[in-house]
This record gives C-alpha cells, sequence and structure tokens, in this order.
C-alpha cells in the first residue's frame, strides 16, 4: 500500500499520512522469529499444554506470525476486549466482548497483545486474573510494542518485541480509524490540518 504525500482523507477520520516507516518488516519478522524462539526455549516440555491467547483485532497478525516459530504443541484462541472510554476509566472497567472457546484449566497462558500503551485495557479487563481464577497453570504478557512513556497502570511484561517513544503507530495488525493493519511494517501516523 502506498500513501501519496497528500495524505488520505476517507470517512470520518481526520487527514493524515504514514509520514515514518517506524519498524521495517524485515525488523519485525526478525524479532517475531526470535520471541518465538525464546517461548520454545522457556515452555520445553510438550507434556504441559500452552495456549496462546491473542486480544482482537491488533494482535491477530502478531499472533499468527509468531505461533509458526513455535515448535512444541500450542494451542491458541482470540479474546475481544472493549476499549475503555473516559467513562471506564472512572470506573475501571473494561469488558469482555469475546471470551475464549478454549478450556485454560492447567494450560499454560500467554496472553498476545499489540501494542501496551497506557496498560489500562489489560489492566482492567481483569484478564490474567480471570485466567488465574479458571486455573491456568501461569499466565505471562507477550506484547510487539511497548510505550512505556504512556504507562499509567503497571503491566507485567514477559515478551516485548520493541519499545518505542511516544507515537501513534498502525501496521502489522495495528489501525488507524480501523484501516493499515494489512501493512506488513511499522508506520507512524502523521495527523495533518485540513
Ligand atoms: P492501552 O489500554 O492504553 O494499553 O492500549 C491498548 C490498546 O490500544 C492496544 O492494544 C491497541 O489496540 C490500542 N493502541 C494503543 N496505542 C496504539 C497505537 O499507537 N496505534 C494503534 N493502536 C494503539
Ligand atoms: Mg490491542
Amino acid at each position: 500500500m502506498s500513501i501519496g504525500d497528500e495524505g488520505v482523507s476517507s470517512h470520518k477520520l481526520q487527514a493524515h499520512k504514514i509520514s515514518e516507516t517506524l519498524i521495517s518488516e524485515a525488523e519485525v519478522q526478525k524479532r517475531v522469529a526470535e520471541i518465538g524462539a525464546q517461548i520454545n526455549t522457556d515452555y520445553p516440555n510438550p507434556e504441559e499444554p500452552l495456549l496462546l491467547v491473542g486480544v482482537l483485532k491488533g494482535a491477530s497478525i502478531f499472533l499468527t506470525d509468531l505461533v509458526r516459530h513455535i515448535t512444541r504443541p500450542v494451542e491458541f484462541d482470540f479474546v475481544a476486549l472493549s476499549s475503555y472510554g473516559a467513562a471506564t476509566e472512572s470506573s475501571g472497567e473494561v469488558r469482555v466482548l469475546k471470551d475464549l472457546d478454549a478450556a485454560v484449566n492447567g494450560k499454560h497462558v500467554i496472553i498476545v497483545e499489540d501494542i501496551i500503551d497506557t496498560g489500562l485495557t489489560l489492566r482492567f479487563s481483569y484478564l490474567i486474573e480471570n485466567l488465574l481464577g479458571r486455573r491456568a497453570k501461569s499466565v505471562k504478557v507477550c506484547v510487539l510494542l511497548d510505550k512505556p512513556s504512556r504507562r499509567r497502570v503497571e503491566v507485567p511484561i514477559e515478551y516485548r518485541g520493541f519499545e518505542i517513544e511516544d507515537k501513534f503507530v498502525v501496521g502489522y495488525g495495528m489501525d488507524y480509524g480501523e484501516l493499515y493493519r494489512n501493512l506488513r511494517y511499522i508506520g507512524v501516523v502523521e495527523l495533518l490540518d485540513s
């Protein structure tokens, strides 16, 4: 996909352009392979079930690439979480819109997220607590991108692809107004005056 210098102005989105490639396709792929290798090392016993839980929709592409670097038996599933708004932020509630189909009991679980920004979504969905409550054997978090400067609540991260600055990024699953999830690289969105 190429976006001209004049930018894109469609639907209800503010005029914008992808101003910069932050992480190239090759860099993303190399790092995803490294994380897969690390998971292989960390979960060496094929008798112990491993379940990857992706958070829709942003983590879908990362998860499906990641599982292809895992060489031991692995299951994967997805959850959908509501995003927090002003109201949910104060009530500290993020709803689970789509629950797991897979059983969790006795399994090692790795939650896979595209990006951790404020940390509020993961924290206030109580996803980690929920999985432990369903007797997961362990629960870890794997995130492609970490924006630590934006963090408002602490989230324990076991696997981290890249630490990035406070920029709004798209691609490799991540969107701006539902667009650009299909980009093979990670780009920065710049809003244009209109
Ligand atoms: P948090 O609750 O602030 O940690 O953000 C959680 C979710 O917001 C992420 O999983 C993404 O879906 C979305 N998000 C945060 N930052 C960005 C970004 O820079 N680009 C696209 N989506 C983002
Ligand atoms: Mg997400």
